[in-house]
C-alpha cells in the first residue's frame, strides 16, 4: 500500500497508547491526562438527554449547523466574558468535536508542508501530532517557571523568520508540566508577538481546572491586534465522551475555520450539544468544577506528599496549581524510558517526558497524571514508582 507523506511524520504513539491501556484494568495508570469518571454527573447527564429527546429529539437526532448549535454558543459566550473577560460575538464562536478538532483545523487552516510552528518545549503531545499531520516544520522555544522563554522565543523568531506559520501555546496549568505562565509574562509575549504576522492558537483545555479562586488571564483577553485563536473544551471540566469543544477568533479567521470545519465532519454532534446546553442552562457547572478540583488537589497532594517520602532526592518536580499533571526530572544521565519498561512489569504506567519534546532529543524527564486514579491507587502506584527509580538511580 502507498501511504501519504504525512503518516511518516506519525511514528509517537504515547498517545495512542495512553488510550489504549484504558482496556487494561489491573493497571495503575498515571498516563492519560483524564478526568475522573466517578465525577461526570450521570443523574444530571440523563435527566438532560431525556428532556432533549422529549422537547426537540428530531432536532437533536438530525444534522446540526456547521457552527454550531446557537444556545450553546450564547452561553459559552456568556461565560467566557464572565470568567475571563473575553469578549465574543456569536459568530466568532463555533463548536468542534474536541478541541482536537480545533487544533486540526487550526494546522490545515495555515500550515503548509515544511512551514514552521512554534511550540513550547515540552508542549501537550496531542497538538504536536495534530500539526505534525500537516507536515509542519516543529521547533521548540524553552520555557521556565514564569512560561514561555522571551530569549529563547526570539532567538526561534529571529531563525525561522517568515517561515513561523503558527505558535501553539497551553498557558494555565500546562500539559504536561502543570506549570502557568505570570501574568507579566503573558503581557510581554503578547507585545512581542503582536509585531509579527503569525497566529496563536491558544489552548485554555485547563483554564477553569484551577485549585484556587483565582483565574489566569488569557492571551486572548490581551490580543490587541486579532490573531489569538482560543480553544476551550468541556473535556476536563465535564465529560470527554461528550466531545464539545469551541474555538474563538475573530470574524476574518472565522469563516475560513467554517469551511473547514464544514469540510471535516459538516457539524458536531446535535444531540451532544444540546444535552450540554440544558445541563449549563439547569444545572450548576461552576459547582461540579469546584467538586472535581477540590477532588484533583487532593490526589495531587497524595502524589507529591509519595514523591516527597518514596523518591530519591535526586529528583525534581512541579507543584502545579491546577489541571492534571506533575512533571518529574530524573538526574542527568537517566532515562525515563527504561523506567516506564520497569515500571509497566509491575503493572504501572505513565509517560515518557521524551514524547513531549516537539523538537528535543530530552529523555529524564516523565508525565504523572493524579486526576484519574483514587487516593489507595495512587499510593499504590507511587510506591512501586518510587522503589523501581531508587533502584534504577543506584544503577
Ligand atoms: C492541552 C490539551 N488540549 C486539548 C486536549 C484535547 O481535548 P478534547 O478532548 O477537547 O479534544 C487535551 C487532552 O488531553 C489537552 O491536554
Amino acid at each position: 500500500m502507498r501511504y501519504a507523506s504525512r503518516i511518516e511524520a506519525l511514528s509517537d504513539k504515547s498517545l495512542l497508547n495512553a488510550f489504549e491501556v484504558i482496556e487494561t484494568p489491573d493497571m495503575i495508570s498515571f498516563s492519560a491526562g483524564f478526568p475522573s469518571p466517578e465525577t461526570y454527573p450521570l443523574e444530571a447527564i440523563r435527566e438532560s438527554f431525556d428532556h432533549v429527546m422529549e422537547e426537540s429529539g428530531k432536532e437533536a437526532l438530525s444534522y446540526g449547523s456547521t457552527s454550531g448549535y446557537i444556545r450553546l454558543r450564547e452561553i459559552i459566550g456568556n461565560r467566557l466574558a464572565e470568567k475571563f473577560n473575553l469578549r465574543y460575538n456569536l459568530e466568532e464562536i463555533i463548536i468542534t468535536s474536541g478541541s482536537q478538532q480545533g487544533l486540526d483545523m487550526c494546522g490545515m487552516m495555515f500550515i503548509n508542508k515544511g512551514d514552521v510552528v512554534l511550540f513550547e518545549n515540552p508542549s501537550y503531545l496531542g497538538a504536536v501530532n495534530a500539526l505534525r499531520a500537516h507536515e509542519a516544520t516543529l521547533a521548540a522555544v524553552e520555557i521556565d517557571d514564569q512560561g514561555i522563554s522571551m530569549e529563547s522565543l526570539k532567538a526561534e523568531v529571529e531563525r525561522y523568520g517568515d517561515r513561523i506559520r503558527m505558535i501553539y501555546v497551553n498557558p494555565d496549568h500546562q500539559n504536561p508540566t502543570g506549570r502557568s505562565w505570570s501574568l507579566e509574562r503573558r503581557k510581554e509575549f503578547m507585545t512581542f508577538i503582536r509585531d509579527y504576522d503569525i497566529p496563536v492558537v491558544e489552548d485554555g483545555a485547563y483554564a477553569e481546572l484551577s485549585f484556587g479562586e483565582e483565574l489566569e488571564t488569557p492571551l486572548a483577553a490581551l490580543d490587541a491586534r486579532g490573531q489569538v485563536l482560543y480553544l476551550g473544551t468541556f473535556s476536563k471540566t465535564f465529560c470527554p465522551g461528550l466531545r464539545v469543544a469551541w474555538v474563538c477568533a475573530p470574524k476574518t479567521i472565522m469563516e475560513k475555520i467554517l469551511i473547514l470545519k464544514n469540510a471535516a465532519d459538516l457539524s458536531t454532534s446535535s444531540i451532544a450539544q444540546r444535552q450540554m446546553a440544558y445541563y449549563l442552562d439547569h444545572y450548576s457547572l461552576d459547582n461540579h468544577i469546584r467538586g472535581i478540583t477540590a477532588m484533583y488537589l487532593e490526589r495531587k497532594d497524595i502524589m507529591i506528599q509519595m514523591l516527597r517520602e518514596h523518591f530519591p532526592d535526586s529528583i525534581s518536580y512541579t507543584n502545579p496549581k491546577g489541571g492534571l499533571f506533575i512533571w518529574v526530572s530524573l538526574p542527568e544521565g537517566k532515562d525515563s524510558r527504561e523506567l516506564l519498561i520497569r515500571a509497566q512489569k509491575r503493572k504501572v504506567s505513565f509517560i515518557p517526558g521524551t514524547s513531549f519534546y516537539p523538537a528535543a532529543d530530552r529523555h529524564r524527564e516523565l508525565r504523572l497524571n493524579f486526576s484519574n486514579m483514587d487516593p489507595d491507587k495512587i499510593r499504590e502506584g507511587m510506591k512501586i514508582l518510587g522503589e523501581i527509580t531508587t533502584e534504577y538511580l543506584k544503577e
